[in-house]
């Protein structure tokens, strides 16, 4: 642990003992994560063609409030400076000498009366120290300082690109006296996307903190569950465990929390639909939900009865999408394609959904029809990393995007590597205009059983999302087995729990308007 200076609350490290912590029972994270990131960055940069004292220049987030209102939104930063510098705090840029390596971090210059409502000012010095860079100064010095790093002839390297998943385009660092600058922002962004894509030791460590939280936090839902319960009392039970237990403050992404029917909306839990039906006896659950530990992600789903116990429809639907996430898992290795990897899963839920009587006909002829994405209209899984659907999807010289349903919903459709970190998340789906869709399509309908398929109507859905890194010859699962995944498995944890009393609030009186 470090100390803290008294008065300023500062930590204080020994030399390279700079780190992220928030207590003995988070994980400590060295600053030495982002150093090895800016290193592997310039290696990468090494084989373009630059202007000698070219300088990387990267842009923080900044401090947003709601709306018109002074409310602040808890800050988040802005992934790729996360990735590079680590720094916690709004208003920073940060520089990289492409040649030398050295480091320099430019920090707001906070007036005197931030003292007054935020706590005491720190210090340039106690930046350096805690983020283990060469050098801090201020913002409002930037021009002076960058001119040092570049001379009369240097370039500053700006990241411009835009996103596949959201379509939005990143921040690109600017700052008064920017038009001074010669300014190169045509290769920065794949590069360091390129390295987000694939993970170092320590980030590793990190994404393994993050989805063995959530692994806990999901194994306490499934514990506490009784029907009769909010699905968003469920959604604060494991924002609760993942905070109080993990230190994770922020969640990956909007938690879905569907139960019954609500289970086959796939984004479900947003604000026309956050989490508010009742979960009622004999309904699947699907949760998926991941916390976030020092901005490092995790995606992991859990479909469950609602009472702990499987019928037999469940159970058939359950072990259909489980087999396919096993078959995944035995084949993902570096070198495979994850196209392929997605048909795999299509294939294998079809061949159990055949013995389930839900589908009828020979196996290739449906994959030529691509029954599958009737059940899984989305892809088999993303890249996960800063980004719950991380960066580096389709970038140039990587495969295209797939044409066709279910493929083209894929985020990459890249080739397995050694430390790629990936969810594998294959569902099924009972969507009802996708079901009519195929009905009316003679090509698909031959395919479908209809009095099963009606049956099947308002069941939800199942998805099973596991986050794992491919290794050397295979992969290892991030949550490290911590998941109950089998019908027994799941089962027998929830009898276990379904023995414990717990706290169910009483409901607040009602009160309507005008009584
Ligand atoms: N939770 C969003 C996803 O699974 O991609
Ligand atoms: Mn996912
Ligand atoms: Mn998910």
């Amino acid at each position: 642990m470090a100390s803290n200076d008294k008065t300023t609350g500062a930590p204080r490290y020994a030399d390279g003992a700079a780190h992220f912590e928030l207590g003995e029972h988070t994980l400590k994270v060295p600053m030495s994560l982002h150093s090895e990131n800016r290193q592997r960055l310039l290696k990468r940069l090494a084989k373009h063609k630059m202007t000698p004292r070219s300088v990387v220049l990267l842009q923080g987030g900044e401090d947003a409030t709601r709306y018109s209102g002074d409310a602040e939104v808890i800050f988040h930063q802005e992934p790729y400076f996360h990735w590079a510098f680590g720094v916690l705090e709004p208003g920073f840029f940060g520089a990289i000498d492409v040649s030398s390596g050295r480091s320099v971090l430019f920090c707001p210059r906070l007036p005197a009366e931030y003292a007054t409502w935020m706590g005491s000012i720190t210090q340039p010095e106690d930046y350096r120290q805690r983020y283990q860079v060469d050098e801090v100064r201020y913002v409002d010095e930037m021009p002076e300082v960058l001119r040092g790093m570049t001379g009369t002839s240097g370039t500053l390297l700006t990241l411009r690109g835009v996103n596949t998943d959201s379509g939005k385009t990143t921040q690109e660092a600017a700052f008064d006296g920017i038009s001074q600058f010669q300014v190169d922002n045509t290769f920065l962004h794949d590069e360091i996307a390129e390295c987000r894509v694939t993970k170092t030791k320590a980030e590793l460590e990190v994404l393994k903190f993050a989805a063995t939280v959530s692994a806990a936090a999901h194994r306490t839902v499934m514990r506490q569950i009784r029907p009769g319960m909010k699905e968003y009392q469920l959604e604060s039970i494991f924002q609760h465990h993942s905070y109080y237990h993990g230190g994770c403050r922020h969640q990956a992404y909007t938690n879905i929390c569907g139960s019954g029917c609500n289970a086959a909306v796939l984004h479900y839990g947003h604000a026309g639909a956050p989490n508010d039906r009742t979960v009622n006896d004999g309904d699947m659950c699907l949760f998926d939900m991941g916390s976030e530990y020092y901005c490092y992600t995790s995606d992991i789903t859990c479909s469950f009865p609602a009472n702990g116990k499987f019928t037999e429809d469940q159970k058939a639907i359950y072990n259909a999408v489980l087999s396919a996430s096993r078959a995944v898992m035995a084949a993902v290795r570096p070198g495979v394609s994850w196209v392929e990897m997605h048909r795999l899963s299509y294939r294998t839920m079809l061949t159990k959904l055949k013995e389930a009587g839900i589908v009828q006909g020979d196996l290739d002829e449906m994959m030529k029809v691509n029954l599958g994405a009737v059940f899984q209209p989305h892809g088999l899984g993303h890249l996960l990393g800063l980004d719950v659907h991380d960066v580096g999807g389709y970038l140039e010289n990587n495969p295209p995007r797939p044409q066709i349903a279910g493929f083209r919903s894929l985020r990459t459709a890249r080739v397995l590597e050694e430390n790629m970190v990936l969810t594998i998340e294959p569902g099924c789906y009972f969507i009802d205009h996708l079901l009519d869709g195929a009905l009316a399509n003679p090509e698909q309908a031959r395919f479908l059983v209809p009095e099963a398929i009606a049956r099947f109507r308002g069941f939800g859905g199942v998805r099973i999302e596991d986050d794992i890194v491919v290794t050397a010859d295979g992969m290892e699962d991030l949550a490290q087995g911590t998941i109950p995944r089998t019908v027994e498995e799941i089962e027998e944890l929830m009898a276990e729990g379904q023995k414990e009393d717990i706290f169910i609030p009483q409901l607040h009186a009602q009160r309507k308007l005008g009584q």
